[in-house]
């Protein structure tokens, strides 16, 4: 069982592919937390980075997974740059649950907040080239099961900026909001939001448990999404080219 979280589809698509590669199946992390996984032998969990953290949604829902202690576990961050603390965080919590991690390993992309500070995501399509090579590494590891740790066990900056309280400043910044003059009420949003936050009467409307993934902004069709306070470029919204808006919708 391959569990993810994803707001524009790279971690979905890496969970695919080493899906495809291992048999097993995926399931977003929302509805992981629902089920009874203690007979799965094997368990991934793909996240992105959120400001050098796991994202608060990640950190909330891991401990309260059912999965076996035997398990083989193993973590893939997909990142703009750096995972930070992304993947300690989440071992730490399987720790405290009696879990042991048995790999993890990093694989950056296009880093999807670009947008947010008016660059685009697009341009960084070049990470690509590494990244299917990075993960036809992880996915021979993963089959094999082997037992290794690729990340950087301190990180200055990230101790620095992947705290709790830095995080949540960073996310309120980064929280979309609707531009009620541009949006139709479509819910494309809605059924894109991977935690289920978004509620449509004849305007968009986000809750207040936004995690601030920019799944709503990327996917809206009249860029009605809006974040940091600026508008939303057609051209900039970003989504893995592998996936496509209804991978990403929850059932
Ligand atoms: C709120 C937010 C914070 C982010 N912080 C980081 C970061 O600290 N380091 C990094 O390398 N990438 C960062 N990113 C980029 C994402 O980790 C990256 O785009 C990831 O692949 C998104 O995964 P997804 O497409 O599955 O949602 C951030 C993205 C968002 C939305």
């Amino acid at each position: 069982m391959i569990i993810y979280f994803s707001g524009t589809g790279n971690s979905l698509a890496i969970a695919q592919q080493i899906a495809s590669a291992t048999g097993e199946r995926v399931m977003p992390l929302t509805e992981a937390v629902r089920k009874d996984l203690t007979g799965e032998r094997r368990i991934g969990l793909v996240y992105p980075s959120y400001d050098f953290n796991a994202p608060p949604a990640v950190r909330n829902l891991v401990p309260r997974l059912k999965l076996d202690k035997q398990a083989y576990v193993f973590i893939v961050i997909p990142c703009g740059a750096q995972a930070g603390n992304s993947i300690w965080t989440v071992r730490r919590m399987l720790r405290e649950k009696g879990i042991e991690t048995s790999y993890s390993h990093k694989i950056r992309v296009p880093d999807n907040s670009a947008i947010v500070f008016g660059r685009n995501p697009n341009d960084q399509v070049w990470k690509f080239a590494r990244f299917a090579k990075r993960l036809k590494t992880i996915t021979a590891d993963v089959q094999a099961e082997r037992h290794a740790h690729h990340f950087a066990w301190f990180s200055p900056l990230a101790w620095v900026m992947g705290t709790e309280r830095m995080q949540a400043w960073m996310i309120r910044t980064f929280r979309p909001a609707v531009n009620e003059k541009k949006c139709t009420g479509c819910g494309i949003c809605a059924r894109v939001c991977p935690m289920r936050n978004i509620g449509v009467d004849e305007k968009a409307g986000i809750g207040p448990h936004c995690t601030a993934c920019l799944a709503c902004l990327h996917a809206c069709p009249h860029q009605a999404i809006e974040a940091g306070g600026k508008a939303t470029v057609k051209e900039r919204q970003y989504r893995h080219p592998n996936i496509k808006l209804k991978d990403l919708t929850l059932r």
